[in-house]
């Protein structure tokens, strides 16, 4: 069975048919989702999800394109949603610098202060990094070298994964690998141990060949494991079950 470790299933994409998606995902061979907030508002619509089905885990955290949604004054409300619900992750976090909002040194005050709340609950991060991977590397290595985590969607160097899996991290590989312009990518994914691989589907977005730019969701997973598995000339078998393992083995469930 497939772990997706990384889904947004509160996303207003999924408002018409949510359950009906969800509760078929066993039968097309997905048995775990990580369900990981992206805004305050959403850690709301991620509990919910949780609450209702049991194979969807929780991961709390303000994604860098909504931190200023984390004031100050919310921030005790947020540790305290953790201390109750006990996620099993802080995500997603991380810095992105697509776009020069919100301003980048305020996108590392709430990226650190994420990490120290990781930190502090003992808890694996997932962490988004757009166009800000040296920035990303060294505020984790700084802050989070020892509590383990995820670079999801990554888009980096081969040299950058390596730095991060000899840390101990995992890195997340989606429906961009399956792209054609990808060639990036699908060499890291078949250099790098599958022992430190995670798939994940970021949907809604994100979807595989042959769905390129539609609705995606986690059934679609099977694309890329067929994907990794012929870049590295192994069983799609065999990329589901290690990566099921590692996804357990990295979020305790
Ligand atoms: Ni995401």
């Amino acid at each position: 069975m497939i772990f997706d470790s990384h889904s947004h299933y509160d996303d207003s994409a999924f408002d018409e048919d949510r359950d009906e998606v969800l509760s078929g995902l066993y039968d097309k061979g997905i048995d775990k989702v990580i369900s990981a907030s992206s805004s305050w508002d959403s850690l709301e619509k991620v509990l919910n999800i949780c609450h209702k089905y049991s194979f969807a885990y929780p991961a709390l955290g303000i994604h860098p394109e909504n931190a200023t949604d984390l004031t100050s004054e919310r921030r005790p409300f947020l540790e305290e949603l953790i201390a109750r619900e006990k996620p099993v992750a802080i995500g997603e976090i991380g810095l992105d610098y697509h776009y020069d909002e919100p301003p980048r040194d305020y996108q590392k005050d709430i990226f650190v202060y994420q990490l120290e709340l990781a930190k502090k609950h003992n808890l694996p991060i997932i962490v988004h990094s757009r166009d800000a991977a040296e920035d990303t590397y060294e505020i984790i290595k700084a802050h989070n070298p020892d509590k383990k985590g995820v670079i999801h969607c990554f888009s980096s160097s081969y040299e950058m994964a390596v730095k991060y899996i000899d840390m101990g991290y995992y890195i997340g590989i989606g429906g961009v690998v399956t792209f054609k312009n990808a060639a990036k990518l699908k060499d890291i994914a078949s250099r790098i141990p599958l022992t430190s691989i995670l798939l994940e589907t970021d949907c809604p977005y994100m979807a595989p060949v042959p769905f390129r730019g539609k609705r995606n969701d986690s059934s679609l997973l099977t694309y890329v494991a067929e994907e990794i598995a012929s870049l590295r000339g192994i069983s799609a078998e065999e990329v589901i079950a290690t990566t099921h393992a590692n996804t357990c083995t990295l979020f305790n469930v």
